[in-house]
């Protein structure tokens, strides 16, 4: 048998031939054409698949992995020698003009060089290529497209799309269920992850660190569904969710202050509030000379600084072994000399080791958890120190979250669509067995808008740790009231801070303290 036999073979022949139409002529397809289209060929039911090659199930698997590479190595012979003749002219050439060439080419080393390609496994090869050379074939537009903010695919002709918060339905299509289903595999076989009837769900982050899910059959009733949260191009600075009304510029420098200050902290959310931006804006404040660990289970964040580590969850084989759990990361990056910990999300085990952390050298450490108010995210936290299979106290559970916790930041979705934040929350102390929670900004509601974020006017606790540490906090942004500001010799001082040395990428801080400065002054007038 040749290469392609054999593939066909493997393939029960069904789905070999299911979205390719007959081959195509020598000389090229008619162009203009892509498979699936209608007035295609009709397609062929594939002469070498033989129904009954399914009822071998052992041979089946390893046939078919030794078939699968002699596919993908020619594939990648096919497509180097592709690069190499269209590569020098690709750039002047739009996408349609590309796609033609790459077609052409792909068809003229065809009928020049035996590939051991049957004529029927022939388009199918072509298409393989031109989705591998030119990405992620119709999804590549949605992509491109700056102003979308996700992108989810509940079949291969129906795609849906967020643009500035809303949902709308594309009119991009994938050309049938096969090439759907292979960008999908694309997408998650770049980062060495697998979807199949085994492992029906994954999660994989693109090359542009965008993120993708992907659930198929049988979880997912009708067919493959994919969801792509697009990374945005650049990562928010505080400025940005500042000029957004996320947060005031007074409750900005208290959280820089004590993200320098080490005081650890938790973001406290729902689902898409904010929580991971939160925490990456807030991240990206840790001096540059301090080394970071961040464990994700599907890397998002974006730290700038200097010295990062990014580690990544690894979900089991389809042995069901090699996991590697958030809880094992932070075990790992213990005995990686960090000065802080960032977990991406803290949703079980691993809190318990994380709170430890906080508590043994590692202050400064931050993470989300997925809570709607701080009081509810106590709870939550004690349920997860649970989770690790530690015998603890109530009691004691609550001192070690009380010790390790400084600051939380409570986000919210407005009914209006606009993320906040809801409040900057003081974990205080205890009083009794109760957890002392102290609200320093809350969001309090205006006649329209999303309300504004002002301070309660209580001082917090923690500045004197924070001066202990060296960072001082003008003690104006906790005053509640707005006409009394600044005076203008503190606003000056503020201005001419020394700038602190050593940092590669300066975090917006003097920018933020500037801009303080300017609006206390434009105020005493
Ligand atoms: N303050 C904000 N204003 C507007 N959009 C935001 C803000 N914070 C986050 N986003 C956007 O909201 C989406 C969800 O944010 P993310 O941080 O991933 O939420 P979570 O981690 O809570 O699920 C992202 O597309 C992000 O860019
Ligand atoms: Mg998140």
């Amino acid at each position: 048998m040749n290469l392609s036999e054999k593939l066909a073979a493997a393939d029960g022949g069904a789905d070999a031939a299911s979205d390719t139409a007959a081959s195509a002529p020598a000389g090229g397809p008619p162009r203009n054409r892509r498979a699936g289209d209608p007035g295609g060929p009709p397609a062929r039911s594939n002469p070498f698949g033989s129904p009954g090659s399914k009822g071998h199930p052992m041979r089946r698997a390893s046939d078919r992995a030794a078939l699968d590479q002699a596919w993908k190595t020619s594939k990648q012979k096919v497509q180097a020698k592709v690069l190499a003749e269209i590569g020098p002219s690709a750039a002047d050439l739009s996408s349609d003009e590309l796609r033609d060439k790459v077609r052409s080419t792909v068809n003229e080393i065809f009928d020049r060089e035996d590939l051991g390609i049957s004529p029927i496994e022939r388009q199918r090869f072509v298409e393989e290529i031109l989705e591998d050379s030119l990405g992620y074939g119709p999804l590549e537009a949605l992509l491109a497209d700056n102003s979308i903010t996700e992108v989810m695919c509940n079949a291969y002709d129906e795609i849906w799309i967020e643009r500035k918060g809303r949902i709308e339905r594309s009119d991009i299509e994938f050309t049938s269920n096969d090439q759907y289903r292979r960008i999908i595999d694309r997408m998650v076989h770049a980062v060495g992850r697998r979807v199949d009837e085994a492992s029906p769900m994954v999660d994989a982050r693109l090359a542009d660190g965008s993120r993708i899910n992907a659930i198929v059959p049988p979880l997912a009733l009708r067919g493959p569904v994919l969801t792509i949260r697009k990374f945005p191009e650049r990562a928010f600075l505080m400025q940005d969710l500042i000029n957004l009304g996320s947060l005031t510029m007074d409750a900005a420098v208290f959280l820089e202050a004590c993200v320098r200050g080490k005081i650890s902290t938790i973001v406290v959310g729902g689902t898409g509030t904010g929580k991971t931006t939160m925490l990456n804006v807030l991240s990206n404040f840790i001096p540059d000379g301090e080394r970071l660990i961040t464990i994700e289970e599907s890397a998002e964040l974006q730290i700038q600084g200097a010295h990062v580590v990014t580690l990544e969850t690894r979900p089991a084989n389809a042995e069901g072994t090699g996991e590697v759990r958030i809880r094992d990361l932070v075990r790992n990056s213990l005995r990686m000399r960090p000065d802080r910990i960032i977990v991406g999300e803290c949703r079980g085990s691993e809190t318990l080791d994380m709170l430890q952390a906080m508590n043994t050298g590692h202050a400064g450490s931050m993470t989300t958890v997925h809570a709607n108010t701080p009081r509810e995210l106590l709870g939550r936290l004690e349920t997860m120190v649970m989770m690790g299979g530690v015998e603890l106290p109530q009691r004691a559970i609550r001192e070690q979250i009380v010790m390790a916790v400084g600051i939380l930041v409570q986000l919210q979705r407005t009914p209006a669509g606009p993320r906040v934040v809801h409040s900057v929350t003081e974990i205080q102390g205890m009083e009794g067995d109760t957890v002392l929670l102290q609200d320093i900004f809350h969001r309090v509601e205006t006649h329209e808008g999303m309300g504004r974020l002002v301070p309660t006017g209580l001082r917090p606790k923690i500045l004197d740790e924070l001066s202990a540490n060296g960072i001082d906090v003008p003690p104006h942004i906790f005053r509640n009231e707005t006409a009394s500001g600044l005076g203008a010799e503190r606003a000056a001082s503020r201005h001419h801070r020394p700038a602190r040395p050593g940092r590669v990428v300066e975090p917006p801080s003097e920018e933020l303290y500037e801009m303080l400065a300017r609006r206390r002054e434009r105020e005493g007038k």
